[in-house]
């Protein structure tokens, strides 16, 4: 029997085991999948610990690349044999198989390894949606970006330079800054507890006053404050996640005070909910691969059964773009 990890409890790190599980023939509009890669997203860590509610028992992970080895009732789009990846509920992705929904999954082209496409695919969508359609950065424009060497961090920073806009980043530490620098970060900018408050300062004096039109923030608490201080008037603060913990309630007001602002708070699941979307998103993603304009740096690699341990380390701002499990 293939095996799975499942989450009876929501908690630490530790709970995350290994367990054999029965994968019963495909449901109709179901595929069954043999997984290839694996790949872990800080949105495992909210849902393993708690931070998001959970129906228990359940599988965990939403992010895969493999090999359809059979096909349910109905379905037409995909057939046994393609190599194809996504990006999304049902969790689940922790394992050696599963099934899953066909009218979710993606094609893996040519050209883009399993373990590209598992790396890639939900960070790569996020950048994606952020750069295209949440706000469309025009060339030229200067943008600010936080976590900028992380998973999404090190797409999105690749995915600005393509679009020819000048990147502020910020990261954690002097070899995260050299990492972002890389993949196209113009500024990256070490920060810390100590020196944060200085950013606002820091982002007018690389705009020549001007400030940025947006910032892209995933860190949540410890940076929400100061980013909205770096926007310019009528700017766009996009709060795309919470690594350093939940955005406390905040005073409209400041929207005002700051110059007619703005605030999403995007999610994927959203911006990929029409299959047409997904797909045109996934075109663009691997096409970019494909052509050498996006690296996708699989900086960490464990297997399966040491999810544990990837998770201490991305906790732990251990990690570098991406990484995969390997079952
Ligand atoms: N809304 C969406 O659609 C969507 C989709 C995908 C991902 N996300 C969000 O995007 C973010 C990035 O996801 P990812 O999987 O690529 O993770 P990641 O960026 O590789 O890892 C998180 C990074 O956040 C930074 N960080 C700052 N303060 C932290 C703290 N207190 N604890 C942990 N990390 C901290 C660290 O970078 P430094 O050390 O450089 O500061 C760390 O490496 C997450 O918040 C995730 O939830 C949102």
């Amino acid at each position: 029997m293939p095996q799975a990890v499942r989450l009876k409890k929501q908690g630490g790190p530790e709970l995350l085991v290994l367990e054999e599980v029965e994968v019963p023939p495909p449901a109709p509009g179901e595929v069954t999948l043999r997984h290839t890669a694996i790949g872990l997203n800080f949105i495992d860590v909210y849902q393993r610990n708690g931070h998001y509610a959970l129906q228990l028992p359940s599988g965990i992970g939403q992010e895969a690349a493999g090999v359809v080895t059979a096909v349910g009732p109905g379905v037409t789009t995909v057939k046994v044999g393609d190599r194809v990846a996504y990006a999304g509920v049902p969790l689940g992705a922790y394992s050696e198989a599963r099934n899953y929904p066909a009218e979710k999954l993606v094609p893996v082209p040519e050209g883009v390894s399993d373990e590209a496409a598992a790396a890639s695919l939900l960070k790569g969508l996020t950048a994606w949606y952020l750069v295209r359609r949440t706000f469309e950065v025009e060339r030229g424009q200067t943008v600010l970006v936080h976590a900028a060497a992380g998973g999404v961090g090190l797409i999105l920073c690749q995915w600005l330079r393509h679009l020819e806009a000048t990147i502020i980043g910020t990261v954690g530490s002097e070899a995260k800054a050299e990492a972002a620098r890389e993949a196209g970060c113009t500024h990256p900018l070490v920060i810390d507890a100590s020196n944060r408050r200085d950013l606002p300062a820091k982002v007018k004096e690389l705009t020549g006053g001007a400030k940025v039109p947006v910032v892209y923030d995933s860190i949540g608490k410890d940076t929400f404050d100061v980013s909205l201080e770096c926007l310019a008037p009528f700017g766009l603060m996009v709060l795309f996640g919470a690594s350093s913990g939940p955005v406390p309630p905040f005073d409209l007001q400041r929207l005002a005070a700051g110059g007619s602002l703005y605030v999403t708070r995007p999610t994927l699941s959203t911006y990929t909910a029409k299959r047409e979307d997904l797909l045109a998103g996934a075109r663009e993603l691997f096409d970019l691969i494909a052509r050498r304009v996006l690296t996708i740096h699989v900086n960490q690699r464990y297997p399966l059964r040491e999810a544990a341990r990837a998770h201490k380390d991305l906790e732990a701002r251990k990690t570098t773009g991406s990484t995969v499990l390997l079952p």
